[in-house]
């Protein structure tokens, strides 16, 4: 049986670990090839070792238009042609709003919104180019529903990022290009390690506590794991979505309906 992304050519951004690194494990599984693609490129080198020949790495800086360009470049002189972008990389940070740094405000906003965007101009010029359409999936998150008390620059970038969806699902289906999302809940790994420990401070909790506390709450009895996500970013890549247009998806056991 072949795959269901069988000859395709993804690019993940911040595929190094986490979410993003599951999902190219399952990509590769379904006969694609990856570009490993993160700024910390020797954990994506090890990364793409690890996923094998279909995997490539690749250092890309979501806040760099020449970083973008190039890793677009590369995939393309690599595969022949950009099928699939899944826009993963993001930084998470927490604060009270009387604490919020303009730092801390620049940054998130640099790599989660404007990098997601200007990624995804990218793949999209490059797709329209090829004339191949193609599929784009941006990594909202239940905090993109609504804000949260301490959570309010990460929230409202992913927010934007829901936004952003819309708009350029609506601009780019002309092109066969369908951008969607998906909004997960709580999922462990290293990245909910960093949130853990930040409403350790803000919370004065023991390390770990929030964490479980914020499992036990999940309707489905758990924290969400990354291999939770991957039927979703294979369906929306695959042609059974390809008339579905600007929506975000929650996966997150039940977490948050919208
Ligand atoms: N883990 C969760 O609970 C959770 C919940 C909801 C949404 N999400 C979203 O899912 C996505 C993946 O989350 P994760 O938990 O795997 O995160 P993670 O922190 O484990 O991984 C993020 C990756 O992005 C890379 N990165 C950071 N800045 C970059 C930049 N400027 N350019 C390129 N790469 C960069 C990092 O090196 C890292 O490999 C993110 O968009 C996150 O906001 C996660």
């Amino acid at each position: 049986m072949t795959g269901r992304l069988q000859g395709k050519s993804a690019l993940i951004t911040g595929s190094a670990r986490g979410i993003g690194r599951a999902f190219a494990e399952a990509y590769i599984r379904e006969g694609a090839t990856v570009a490993i693609a993160d700024i910390n490129l020797e954990r994506a080198t090890e990364t793409a070792q690890a996923l094998g020949a279909a995997a490539y790495a690749v250092q890309m800086d979501v806040t760099s238009q020449t970083s973008i360009d190039a890793a677009i470049r590369t995939v393309e002189e690599k595969t022949g042609g950009l099928d699939i972008l899944i826009n993963n990389a993001a930084l998470f940070d927490l604060a009270p709003i009387v604490e919020i740094t303009r730092e801390s405000f620049d940054r998130l906003y640099a790599i989660n919104v404007a990098g997601t965007l200007f990624t995804l101009q990218a793949a999209a010029k490059s797709m329209i180019a090829r004339g191949k359409g193609g599929k784009i999936i941006n990594m909202a998150s239940q905090a993109g529903r609504r804000g949260e008390a301490l959570v309010a620059v990460y929230c409202s970038t992913k927010a934007a990022v829901i936004s952003l969806t819309q708009s350029a699902g609506l601009d780019l289906i002309k092109h066969g290009i369908n951008v969607n999302a998906i909004a997960p809940g709580v999922v462990d790994g290293e990245h909910w390690d960093g949130v853990d420990a930040h409403f350790a401070k803000y919370e004065n909790r023991p390390l770990g506590e929030k964490k479980r506390l914020v499992g036990e709450a999940v309707p489905f009895g758990r924290m969400g794991r990354a291999e939770d996500l991957t039927g979703m970013a294979i369906f929306l890549a695959s042609h059974e979505a390809d008339y579905i247009v600007a929506q975000t998806y929650n996966v997150d056991g039940g977490n948050w309906m919208s």
